[in-house]
């Protein structure tokens, strides 16, 4: 039954359940049933479930403060999985390069002659000189070492030995530039340090089938937030990965999005994702609510700057939900801004925020409202802080014209989201709340006398999934060195 009331909000709800580990759920309507009565439906996969229960010990804190564990991970993770590197629209043209930074490791990403992409690790074969300095891009035609002057073509083949009368030794072959594993997928290169790999195609398990009705290669970069955070890499992703958080984190946003009843999801190893529902109340809200209500709380929130204000135009029909009027009202409204035609979107892939992980640390979105893309790399070799990419992909107009991509835009530990120009204040107080309680989590993962955080059975699966795949890694090297 609901516990004492907080400003017309539920704030504990204790039920003895007599369910297996795993099978309780939140009161109230599924995420899966509010979706499935929405006008024109939704599309298949958002309304299946993968969920089974996991195990429920607790997860070591020294996973996100030890030193040897983060070796560990480099060693053993990083450098056998597919990571994403960069967009492809940042290397348009033959020349184009860009290094790729992840921890000591540096990757130079090259668009060839051809059109190809090409992957080298980003160190000359004679001294071992970064080819390029760490984190630069730009346009060369052929990679010359900044320290003796040994060049290679864009292909990786060598070009140009200063004082070749020294080095009888070298020769076209045996000074060819080492590749890496690379491939694309909605846009974004990965790479792959092991050449081992399994293909790209498999490591995405079910994303391209997915993302099939919204083709992230048809989006570019309408902006790009780089913001340093004061925790562990892992620590930080999984802040994003459950919204269990939202009623005390952003205590603002109940009255106009689930919560307790997200829907979580995994599929293999290395995908999961939640469906977050907007447009519908927290079922903390302890007052009942018109859709009416819901309507004009989503309107006054003023999502997307500019695009809609509270208009009398707004009312939600008869036997109509809020749901729908938001979502056919944003695709109009940014069909137009977009100059592009958006019908064919459902409502929950309009307006829910629907979040797919890639192991390791990449987050997908694929809805109109909500079209980010995350990626959280260690911070050098730190295993307290992570350097955070935000991304918004925006839809290319109709015409196919495609914009450049935004620039990063850098904020560093201290720096809220509010100071990044043009970044709607309603998220930039979200992302503020949620980057807010890093610093708190990794001192207390150092303080604490508990071995190890304990982890709800269903709505933060996603963080023991992610555990458990990254062990998968370790342990495989474990047998391997046996
Ligand atoms: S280290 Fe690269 S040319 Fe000498
Ligand atoms: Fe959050």
């Amino acid at each position: 039954m609901p516990g004492a009331s907080r400003q017309g909000v539920i704030v504990s709800s204790n039920q003895a359940s007599a369910q297996k580990p795993g099978e309780a759920r939140c009161p109230g309507p599924s995420t899966r049933d509010i979706i499935a009565a929405d006008k024109g439906g939704a599309p298949a996969h958002l309304l299946e479930e993968s969920y089974e229960f996991i195990g429920d010990q607790d997860i070591d804190f020294s996973r996100y403060t030890s030193r040897d564990f983060f070796t560990r991970e480099l060693d053993q993770m990083w450098t056998r999985v597919w990571q994403w590197a960069c967009r492809e629209e940042e290397i348009p043209e033959p020349g184009d390069y860009t290094a790729y930074e992840i921890a000591d490791r540096s990757v130079l990403i090259v668009r060839t002659e051809e059109g190809g992409i090409k992957a080298y690790p980003n160190a000359c074969l004679h001294r071992g000189t970064q080819l390029k300095p760490a984190g630069s891009s730009g346009c060369s035609k052929q990679l010359r070492c900044p320290f003796h002057g040994f060049t290679w073509s864009l292909e990786g083949n060598l070009v140009d030995v200063p004082c070749r009368w020294d080095f009888p030794h070298v020769n076209e072959e045996n000074f060819k530039l080492p590749e890496l594993k690379v491939d694309t997928w909605g846009g974004f290169v990965f790479i792959n340090f092991d050449t081992n790999a399994e293909p790209l195609e498999d490591f995405l398990g079910v994303l391209p089938e997915h993302f099939a009705n919204w083709n992230l290669e048809d989006k570019f970069v309408a902006m790009h937030i780089r913001k340093k955070l004061p925790a562990n890499w892992k620590a930080c992703l999984e802040a994003f990965l459950e919204s269990f958080h939202v009623l005390e984190t952003h205590p603002q946003g109940v009255p106009t999005v689930g919560d307790a009843n997200t829907q979580y999801d995994f599929y293999g190893d290395n995908v999961s994702r939640f469906v977050h529902l907007v447009g519908f109340p927290s079922p903390h809200i302890q007052d009942p609510r018109t859709e009416q209500q819901t309507l004009d709380a989503l309107l006054a929130e003023g999502v997307v700057e500019g695009v809609y204000a509270n208009d009398s135009r707004f009312k939600v029909p008869e036997g109509g939900r809020a749901r729908e009027v938001f979502a056919d009202y944003l695709k109009e409204a940014l069909g137009k801004l977009y100059e592009k035609d958006l019908s064919h979107l459902t409502v929950s892939e309009t307006i829910d925020a629907i979040e797919y992980s890639l192991f390791p640390n990449t987050c997908f979105f694929p809805s109109l409202l909500f079209p980010m893309v995350y990626r959280f790399l260690p911070n050098g070799t730190d295993p307290d802080s992570t350097v955070f990419d935000l991304l918004y992909l925006q839809p290319l107009p109709d015409s196919g014209e495609r914009p450049d991509p935004a620039e990063p835009i850098e904020l560093d530990f201290h720096q809220s989201f509010h100071e990044v120009p043009g970044f709607d204040p309603g998220l930039a107080t979200i992302y503020d709340q949620d980057t807010g309680n890093l610093i708190g989590q990794q001192r207390g993962f150092k303080s604490t006398v508990k071995p190890g955080e304990t982890l709800g059975n269903y709505q933060e699966v996603r963080i023991r999934h992610l555990h458990q795949t990254l062990d998968k890694y370790l342990d495989k090297n474990k047998e391997a060195a046996k």
